[in-house]
């Protein structure tokens, strides 16, 4: 049994639409829109709808009116984007520091983008949990104004994430060490159950006056994978600057792809922007969950069950069926019950 699949799955272990993504289908498919080219920074209804997801309704910089916001594709597309912003605009950034370990590609994005990536610690092998105090030592050594990639919940491939009072750590000592924040925030959603508490960390930083950027993704808290929905987005000084933010984003992305694709877009902006179906998302969304099984537990019960999971225990609700949910029951109290 495969306890660590990544992805929304049926009761037969067949990929699995969810149906507040259903109804917004019907929802489109019944206005008969045209298939015109969005601008060149995408579906405006859409890009407003992520980032008050991701910043929060109230969110200061809202109103303020000095978010840059640009949808992408997806959020490798959204990190592309961030990347190359980051090489041309950010002048202290010819490197930047990601988790020891993280997502594969993100080494590759930003090597391309022609910037050095460096490792600050993360993962304690002894406890499997985090090594808050490499981290923060890592980044207090980093020279100053260091480009620093974060993920902003649900951290991939560990899945283990700092708490809120290590974030609140996190974030004071690269204010102090006047670092830049790059989160990567590809599973909100997904780490707590709940999207607010998954943007604490995000929240918290720019609630201190940081200037961060984030890269967000739909594909899998939407379950909208071959769809490409994300987005990108910079926190700036003012109005002002958000302009001229805007108008580099505009001219980055011309050359890459033109403009992003419009459904997908479509589809998360109705339903973030349906109070009935936004809920049933939210109802919607999970997919782990942790049992508690010590890291022996775990070896146990792949090595004698042939169940596979994170040895942190993790559990993935989508690698169980009613075809498999007695073996599994039978398997873990077999492994527990000492
Ligand atoms: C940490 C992290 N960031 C970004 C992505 C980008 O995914 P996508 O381009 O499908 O949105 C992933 C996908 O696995 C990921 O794990």
């Amino acid at each position: 049994m495969n306890l660590g699949v990544g992805a929304y799955r049926d009761d037969n272990g067949k990929p699995y639409v969810l149906e507040c993504v259903k109804k917004a289908e019907a929802v489109l498919l019944e206005k008969g829109l045209d298939k015109e080219y969005a601008g060149i920074t995408g579906v405006p209804e859409f890009n407003k709808a992520a980032a008050a997801l991701a910043y929060g309704e109230d969110s200061a910089v809202l109103a303020e009116n000095r978010l840059a916001v640009t949808q992408s594709i997806s959020g490798t597309g959204a990190l592309n984007i961030g990347a190359n912003f980051l090489n041309s605009f950010y002048p202290h950034a010819k490197s930047i520091m990601v988790p020891n370990p993280t997502w594969g590609n993100h080494n590759a994005i930003f090597s391309r983008a022609g910037l050095k990536v460096e490792k600050y610690g993360y993962f304690d092998k002894q406890t499997n949990g985090l090594n808050i105090n490499a981290m923060l030592e890592d980044i207090k050594a980093a020279p100053k104004n260091t480009a620093i990639l974060l993920h902003a919940c649900a951290h991939n491939p560990t899945g283990v994430d700092p708490t809120k009072e290590q974030w609140d750590e996190i974030s004071q000592v690269i204010k102090d060490r006047e670092h830049f924040a790059f989160f990567d925030m590809a599973y909100q959603g997904f780490a707590s159950g709940d999207c607010t508490k998954d943007a604490y960390a995000l929240r918290k930083f720019v609630s201190e006056g940081q200037q961060v950027v984030l890269s967000q993704s739909f594909a899998k808290n939407m379950g909208l994978y071959g769809e490409r929905v994300g987005s990108f987005s910079v926190i700036c000084a003012d109005a002002d600057e958000k302009a001229r933010v805007d108008s580099q984003l505009k001219i980055l992305i011309r050359p890459m792809y033109s403009n992003p694709p419009i459904h997908g877009a479509r589809l998360v902006s109705t339903v973030l922007n349906t109070p009935e179906l936004k809920q049933q998302w939210l109802d919607e969304i999970g997919m782990f969950c942790f049992s508690g099984m010590t890291p022996e537990q775990v070896d146990n019960l792949k090595d004698n069950w042939h169940v596979y999971l994170t040895r942190d225990g993790r559990i993935s609700m989508a690698g169980i069926s009613s075809g498999n949910v007695k073996y599994l029951a039978e398997a873990i109290h077999n492994v527990t019950k000492d």
